[in-house]
């Protein structure tokens, strides 16, 4: 298998950036994955998913293998439940439509989230009140060091919020392969309770949903306050939403009496950093082509030919500003290269 040279990855990663990666091999199965690891190299190696969290900063020297592996298929089923798979080079979106299309249940939720299967697990996929952990079975992986396969649960990919094991001390050691979920036939378990959902099913007249109503739902929000990447360049969130304490609320909420929090355990907090950042003036702030998005303040724009710098220069002003205002750090959720 060989390697293309200084390829462009402007359209292999959502930000629309302009980088090139000096070698570059997309991937289609287990046994390319492990043809390429047994080659005698010890340049820098990088794994890319869908593209849709990862802020590039300049070009990539060494190895980048894109993960395209194929691959939606029902394993086994039983009398209200079923386990799918999603090969890791699965669309998302994509896939969560086709579990739908058969009435499997526990995805709509996670209805149009970019990105590819495999890189679900890594960030721990979450919108509208689920995260993938909650219907997660377990996942397949290649080890990078010695290109052996082997098969993880949920217990030991340690899902947190927008965090795993493949984030902290399984970083850089693994290449998700396939990605297995338990989903429900029957019965179906219907998440409404987050934000507008309830209010846009009304909108749309719909009596009782069911999952793909939620699933239209949830597009339908999606589309009105996100940016869409194929028109501007985005990574969904930058920032992930930060986790604080009773007294540190209690502070915050004396300089922003209408700070939202949400419970996250005994004496835990979780506050939008996008209303700090709104606070602070940035939405729809724009220097050059990077900006903060004008309908959502967690999400950072390449409105054309933004550099990756400049974007990544952006971001650590509005955490300086945020932190110099309110005391609060806010940290990238996006991963930056
Ligand atoms: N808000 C503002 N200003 C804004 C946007 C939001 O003040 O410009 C406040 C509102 O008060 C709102 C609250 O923030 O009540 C929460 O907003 P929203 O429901 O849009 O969610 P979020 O916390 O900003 C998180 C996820 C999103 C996910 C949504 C919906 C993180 C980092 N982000 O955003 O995930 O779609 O909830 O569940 O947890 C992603 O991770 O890339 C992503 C888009």
């Amino acid at each position: 298998m060989k390697y293309q040279t200084y390829t462009s990855l402007r359209t292999f990663n959502s930000f629309g950036i302009e980088a090139a990666a000096e070698r570059y091999a997309p991937v289609h199965s287990v046994s390319e994955l492990q043809t390429l690891l047994r080659e005698e190299d010890e340049s820098p190696l990088r794994i890319l998913g869908g593209g849709s969290n990862v802020l590039i900063t300049g070009d990539l020297s060494g190895r980048l293998l894109h993960i395209r592996i194929p691959g939606r298929q029902v394993e086994t089923r039983n009398a209200d439940t079923v386990i799918v798979s999603a090969g890791a080079g699965e669309n998302w979106h994509e896939f969560v439509l086709w579990c739908l299309s058969q009435d499997f249940g526990g995805l709509e939720n996670l209805s149009l989230i970019p990105g590819s299967a495999g890189a679900a697990p890594i960030q721990n996929i979450g919108a509208y009140g689920v995260e993938l952990a909650d219907v997660f079975d377990h996942l397949e992986a290649v080890d990078l060091h010695t290109g052996a396969t082997l098969r993880m649960d949920r217990a030991e990919c340690a899902f947190g919020y927008r965090d795993s094991f493949f984030k902290k001390e399984g970083a850089g050691r693994y290449c998700i392969t396939k990605v297995f979920f338990r989903l429900s036939t029957a019965n179906h378990r219907l998440h409404l309770d987050y934000g507008a959902i309830r209010e846009t099913l009304a909108a749309m007249k719909v009596v009782t949903p069911g999952i793909r109503d939620l699933s239209r739902a949830v597009i339908h929000i999606r589309s009105s306050k996100l940016p869409d990447p194929a028109r501007i360049g985005n990574a969904g969130s930058f920032f992930k939403n930060p986790e604080i304490e009773t007294a540190e609320l209690n502070r915050l909420k004396q300089l922003l009496p209408l700070l939202v929090a949400y419970p996250a355990g005994e004496d835990r907090h979780k506050i939008p950093a996008a209303q700090l950042i709104e606070a602070c003036g940035w939405k729809g702030y724009r220097q050059g082509d990077a900006g903060c998005y004008e309908k959502q303040a967690l999400v950072l724009v390449n409105y054309g030919h933004a550099a990756g710098s400049e974007i990544l220069a952006l971001a650590q002003q509005i955490a300086r500003s945020v932190w110099e205002r309110y005391g609060v750090r806010i940290v990238p959720e996006v991963n930056v290269w």
